[in-house]
């Protein structure tokens, strides 16, 4: 099987920068969004990308030209049929993921086959709802697209060998690291780095060191670009609870357990960078300042 037309189905952070990969690795990319009006927004939006690529130089007038020429969008999810891969990256909620799948499942050609980008839903509760869960696998790209080297393959019980194959081949096409992990909540990566994040949230809520001592410490002692606090800032606090949540539903194991200052954090909004405040003051983002929770 090989892959011609790849779908992306959400055009936020991640599905805009999985169409713009997937365009400036030869792939034709054919876009979905839920009305016209963000489905233009979507397509501006990787059109911006690819424009700024140009302007830096790392690309070629005519090479921008031909990849938009590869470019199409839709709101109907039935005209993705002939789409050889499609790549959901909505909003992580299950119903919306799995209703999605089931209108794809039906429009689609048997061979097409369906990745989603979840960070943390179980990709079998969504397979087993289309016709093809041996055709089904997770393609979680990492943020930013352009940037981040990896991306977490993920298979089920029910995966056919060759269909992981065939998406470890794909990403490695992309000139992504592909890693393979099962479908268990966390995959390999926020497996370590929630309960890492979470346990710097605890160490604050404890009073063991002031933020910017913990983040500095992991920084210079351990040569992170950042801190576990300033990366959870950066994140979204929401998103961390969230990951939490389902860890620590999934597991029973306290070390995954969302902090009383984490959920307090959350209750009140203030959800980091995206809110203007978390365990830094962002009102200045290019000089965030750690907050004093007078612990
Ligand atoms: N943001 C990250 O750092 C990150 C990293 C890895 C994976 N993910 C995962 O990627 C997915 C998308 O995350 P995001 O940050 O890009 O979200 P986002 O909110 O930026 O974008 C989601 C997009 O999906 C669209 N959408 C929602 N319902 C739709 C529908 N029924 N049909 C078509 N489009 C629809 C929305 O209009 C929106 O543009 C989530 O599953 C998330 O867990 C996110």
């Amino acid at each position: 099987m090989t892959i011609k037309q790849v779908g992306v189905v959400g055009l936020g952070v991640m599905g805009a920068g999985i169409a713009q990969l997937v365009l400036q690795t030869g792939y034709a990319a054919l876009v979905n969004e839920m009305d016209k009006n963000l489905l233009n927004k979507g397509l501006n939006r990787i059109k911006t990308g690819l424009e700024k690529l140009c302007e830096k130089g790392k690309i070629k007038t005519e090479d921008k030209d031909a990849m938009l020429q590869r470019l199409s969008g839709t709101v109907n999810l039935s005209d993705m049929a002939s789409c050889d891969l499609i790549i959901e990256a909505v909003f992580e909620d299950i119903n919306v993921k799995t209703e999605i799948f089931i209108a794809l499942d039906k429009a689609c050609k048997k061979e097409t086959v369906f990745a989603s980008n979840t960070s943390s839903l179980p990709i079998s509760k969504m397979a087993v709802q289309t016709s093809r869960r041996e055709k089904f696998i997770g393609l979680h790209f990492f943020n930013p697209v352009a940037v981040m080297p990896l991306v977490e393959v993920i298979k089920t019980i029910a995966t056919d060998p060759q269909i992981l194959e065939i998406a470890i081949n794909f990403v490695k096409s992309l000139g992504k690291y592909p890693i393979v992990a099962k479908d268990n909540a966390g995959f390999i990566v926020n497996l370590f780095l929630t309960p890492y994040m979470l346990d710097a949230m605890r160490a604050v809520g404890e009073g063991v060191a002031s933020i910017n001592d913990i983040d500095m410490g992991m920084k210079l002692g351990c040569n992170h670009p950042m801190g576990p606090l300033m990366l959870a800032d950066f994140i979204g606090l929401d998103v961390i609870n969230n990951a939490s949540n389902i860890l620590f539903n999934e597991y029973k194991e306290k070390r995954y357990a969302p902090p009383p200052l984490l959920v307090k954090l959350v209750t009140m909004r203030y959800l980091g960078l995206k809110s203007g405040r978390g365990f830094y003051d962002w009102s200045d983002p290019k000089n965030p300042v750690p907050v004093d929770f007078g612990i």
